[in-house]
Parts: C-alpha cells; structure tokens; sequence
C-alpha cells in the first residue's frame, strides 16, 4: 500500500456497511478495516471502556498509517470522537452529526426515530445533534440491544429477526414518525426486515451514505474507478467475519489479518 489509506474501525461487522460506501465513492483509494470482533458488542459496555477500545482500535489504524480515521461505529462515536479529536494528528469522522443532518433533510414532519445500541441512545447523542440543528424537531429513541447479534449471525432473514424487529420498533412507530435513524452501522444489515416493517411512509436513514458525504468534503474525490486496495482486521473470529463481510460485500476477501490486542496498542 504505497497510498496512505483509509482507517475504518468498528466494533465487528457492522462499519461494513460505512466501508462498502466508501469504497465505492473513493474506488482509487486504499482503505483498512479493523473490526474489533473479540470485544463486541460495544453497546452494553460503560461510557470508559468504549472510549479505551476506540482509542487503541484507532492507535491501531494510526499504525498502518491511516491518513483519516472514519469512527463507523455509532456507539464510538457517541463516546469516542471529541477524545480521539484531540489525540490524532489526523482527521477523525463519526458517523452522529452527519446522521443527525440526513434524518433532518429527510424528515418533512420533523418528527424523528432514532434505534441504537444501548450506549448510543443512553448518550442521547442523536437527540442532541438532531435537536441541535432543528430545535423544533421531536426524538423519539429506542435501544434495540438485541439486533447487533442478529446482525452478526446473519439471520436478515430469520423469523426471530422479524418478532424483534416488532417488539422493538411497535411503540416508536406510534409517535407518528416519518423518519427512522438507523443510528448504529449493524442495522443497514437488517434494513429489509425493518423496512418490511415499518413500510413505505417512513424513510430510513442510514449514516453510511452521511459519512461518505462528509468524507467527500475533506478528501475530494474525482475517480470513478481505481483498484484501491482493501485490508481487512478482526480481533477474532475470521472465519465468522469474512463469511458475512463477503455476503455484505459481495467481494470475496483476500487480505484478512488477525491481531491480537496488547496493553493500550495492538501488536501482531
Ligand atoms: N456497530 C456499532 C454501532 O454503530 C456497535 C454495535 C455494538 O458493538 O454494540 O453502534
């Protein structure tokens, strides 16, 4: 990789969908993925330890020389992002703010569902960001902790997936919402079931396509096609990861490295 690449990092699968995005904005460019698959869920774990996990998982991009940290994970970027502001000597994107503008550009109605992880909705980030730039707007957030294993096992199509998807959102959609921030990157992966569910009044937004966007104004992009080269890391698991990454993707993944976490850095 003799071009500085992009660093992406989540806590496994789900900052997929934002690396799928960019790679097909930036086909000329390099991008590494980290997935931290030996830790996730980042959902339910305290505000302080997702912010230690983004640190060394950025630390670790910083070490393949990533030129711009995109933080795909909503619940890093609810905790992690001003921290890791400070720390880098590069540019660092989370997916929140974009997200937050998307829903409000979307939304005629100005009232606004927001799912996330339990540690994003407990943030209140979404509320803040969306609340922030329309102070008129009504949030209306639930955590659904459940769908980031649903996610992670694949089961888009599962009848399990379906009941959950009720349970969780049956209460949100009766505040009368017209816009659903799918406000943590494992969800995109069950947008059909929850689309089936909620219909075609509701638009969906998603941060992948918002974070593109965003990382468009500081890394102009005039390519249309390229081979910019794509390095995959996990934590754990490969084999689980590069099943799914390749279903999402619909590439099949040649570089895909295990690392192993050390005291505050990764090392090989
Ligand atoms: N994909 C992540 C997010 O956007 C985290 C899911 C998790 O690890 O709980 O919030």
């Amino acid at each position: 990789m003799a071009k500085k690449p992009i660093g992406i990092f989540d806590s496994g699968v789900g900052g997929l969908t934002v690396f799928k995005e960019i790679r097909n904005r930036f086909p000329n460019e390099n991008i590494v993925y980290f997935g931290d698959t030996a830790r996730v869920p980042y959902g339910p774990k305290s505000l302080n330890t997702v912010i230690e996990y983004s640190i060394q998982n950025a630390r670790f991009l910083m070490q393949q020389d990533a030129k711009i940290i995109v933080i795909a994970c909503n619940t890093s970027s609810a905790s992690a992002l001003p921290t890791l502001q400070k720390l880098l000597p590069v540019p660092v994107l989370g997916v929140i703010e974009p997200g937050a503008k998307a829903a409000l550009k979307a939304s005629k109605s100005k009232r606004i569902g927001v799912i996330g992880t339990e540690g994003t909705i407990r943030s209140q980030a979404y509320r803040k960001a969306i609340k922030t730039l329309d102070r008129t707007s009504l949030v209306f957030s639930k955590a659904c902790p459940l769908f980031v294993p649903l996610a992670e096992e694949g089961w888009e199509e599962h009848d399990v997936t379906q009941l959950t998807i009720a349970e969780y959102l049956a209460p949100l959609v009766q505040n009368n919402i017209d816009t659903l921030v799918l406000g943590c990157t494992h969800y995109p992966i069950l947008k059909v079931p929850i689309k089936q569910f909620t219909g075609d009044k509701i638009k969906l937004v998603d941060s992948a396509h918002a974070v593109t966007d965003k990382l468009v104004e500081i890394l102009p992009n005039k390519a249309k096609s390229g081979i910019g080269q794509n390095r995959f890391y996990v934590s754990d698991n490969e084999n689980k990861f590069n099943k799914i990454a390749s279903k999402i993707l619909n590439i099949e993944i040649t570089t895909l490295i295990k690392v192993k976490l050390g005291e505050g850095w990764f090392l090989n």
